[in-house]
């Protein structure tokens, strides 16, 4: 907001918490069911979390949420989490520095960022990042700000640029419309636009069609069953696949409408990312049978290869590492090596560990591959820690030196500064 230009109102005239709750109730009474906390900034007023500790008990709100420019936001999002917040929105509205303390008048990038990460670690859920963009200022960033929301797991709203009665500067030459703003997006990373019933709505709301959303599991023993109850847990359809679909029933059934069951060919064309968990030796017949429902598709390859148990296959997986000996058999594949460095038990008990995530080394050779499979390393409840190209996932494979550690991703950065 521009700071400058308004003036402050008496602190007597401001209303109270207990005047806020009572007002909240009044308004739940009438039938209103979400309250969002805004501002100006509301972090600026004194112990904001008691205000949100007496909001979020009250009967009949569904949804309480915050739009804050997170100046302020690193010191009070673990209390804010502890009262009963549970999503956020950030305005970001340039991810440079100079540009950003430009914009906001006196803000500083950093902090915010440091705000972001520490809702994230408090373990708010979705944590938005609102920006408006406006046209010769900061047009040029819209996909780095999508890039940066979806590395690190945030979602990412535009709003167009407004006519605020004026006191904003607007006018119509600076406006980026939505649809410019989603067809810019859409180029770079496949999107559908969704959720709002008027395209005249001023903000962007779209979901990516890579599959951020949707999953087909191939495999669903202990690993792909532990996962894929872990993704539906985040939000994600699932679609769990066997060769005898009708004996996952009890597993779908306990999942609730985001889980159902199929053969490993209705997993392939459920969805464009798809993970792999069969032993080893079942890849060649795979790779015979779905060879062409492969190709395109982001493939996250869980398997392990076994000596005594996977054949022959398992000889060049050992020796060439499972990641480029699946980009063989699965060609066309986007492969992402990930999750196979702990047991599926770990993985139950490790999911959103409370005193830190535990990181899961990835590998690929597709940048856009290994980002949507980071979001669903993060959906999982770990940290994903991206090492390189598929020939780098030698390192975590079995024997390798990051196999089986249940470390922090900074501990896993510094382990791999020693490595060759
Ligand atoms: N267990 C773990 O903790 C863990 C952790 C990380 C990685 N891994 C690795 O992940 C893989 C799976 O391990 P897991 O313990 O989950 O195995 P699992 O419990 O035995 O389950 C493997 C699944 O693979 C499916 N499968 C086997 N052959 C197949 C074929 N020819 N076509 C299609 N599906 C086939 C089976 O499904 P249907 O019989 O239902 O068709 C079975 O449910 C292994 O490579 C393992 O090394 C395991």
């Amino acid at each position: 907001m521009p700071f400058d230009e308004y003036t402050w109102i008496e602190r007597q005239e401001v209303l109270s918490f207990e005047e806020i709750e009572r007002l909240a109730r009044l308004f739940l009474g009438f039938g209103v069911e979400k309250i969002r906390l805004t501002g100006g900034e509301p972090l600026v007023r004194k112990n904001l979390h008691q205000l949100v500790r007496r909001l979020s008990g009250l009967q009949d709100l569904l949804d309480l949420s915050l739009t804050t420019n997170g100046a302020l936001l690193a010191e009070q999002a673990s209390d804010l989490r502890a009262a009963g917040l549970q999503r956020i929105n950030v305005s970001i509205d340039s991810l440079k520095a100079d540009r950003f303390r430009e914009m906001t008048k006196r803000g500083n990038l950093d902090d915010v960022l440091k705000g972001l990460f520490a809702a994230q670690k408090a373990g708010m859920k979705p944590i938005k990042i609102n920006a408006v963009i406006i046209r010769g200022i900061n047009d040029d960033e819209i996909l780095d700000l999508v890039g940066f929301a979806r590395d690190n797991g945030f979602e990412m709203r535009f709003i167009e640029y407004m006519d605020v009665g004026n006191a904003n500067a607007w006018s119509l030459e600076k406006t980026v419309t939505k649809k410019e703003i989603l067809e810019k997006v859409h180029a770079r990373f496949p999107v559908r636009e969704v959720g709002r019933a008027h395209g005249s709505a001023p903000a962007v709301d779209y979901e990516f069609l890579d599959g951020a959303g949707e999953i087909g599991i191939i495999g669903s023993g202990n690993i792909g069953s532990t996962l894929g109850t872990l993704w539906v847990k985040s939000g994600h359809p699932v679609l769990f696949s066997s060769r005898h679909p009708e004996e996952l029933k009890s597993l779908v059934d306990g999942l609730g409408p985001l889980a159902r069951a199929g053969t490993v060919s209705e997993a392939l064309s459920f969805s464009n990312v798809v993970f792999i968990g069969v032993p080893y030796g079942a890849y060649p017949q795979i790779s015979k049978d779905y060879a062409k429902e492969f190709v395109g598709k982001i493939v996250i390859d869980a398997g392990n290869a076994v000596l005594a148990r996977d054949g022959e296959i398992a000889k060049p997986a050992r020796e060439n590492g499972v990641g480029l000996t699946s980009a063989k058999l699965l060609a066309g594949a986007r492969i992402v090596r990930a999750f196979n460095i702990l047991s599926f038990r770990k993985v139950v008990n490790l999911s959103n560990r409370p005193e830190g995530r535990i990181a899961i080394p990835m590998a690929g050779d597709d940048e856009e591959a290994l980002k949507v499979a980071s979001g669903l390393v993060r959906d999982a409840g770990f940290e994903p820690v991206i090492l390189g190209s598929l020939q780098r996932s030698k390192v975590f494979e079995q024997g390798g030196p990051l196999y089986g550690q249940e470390i922090s991703a900074q501990e896993m950065r510094e382990r791999l500064k020693t490595l060759p």
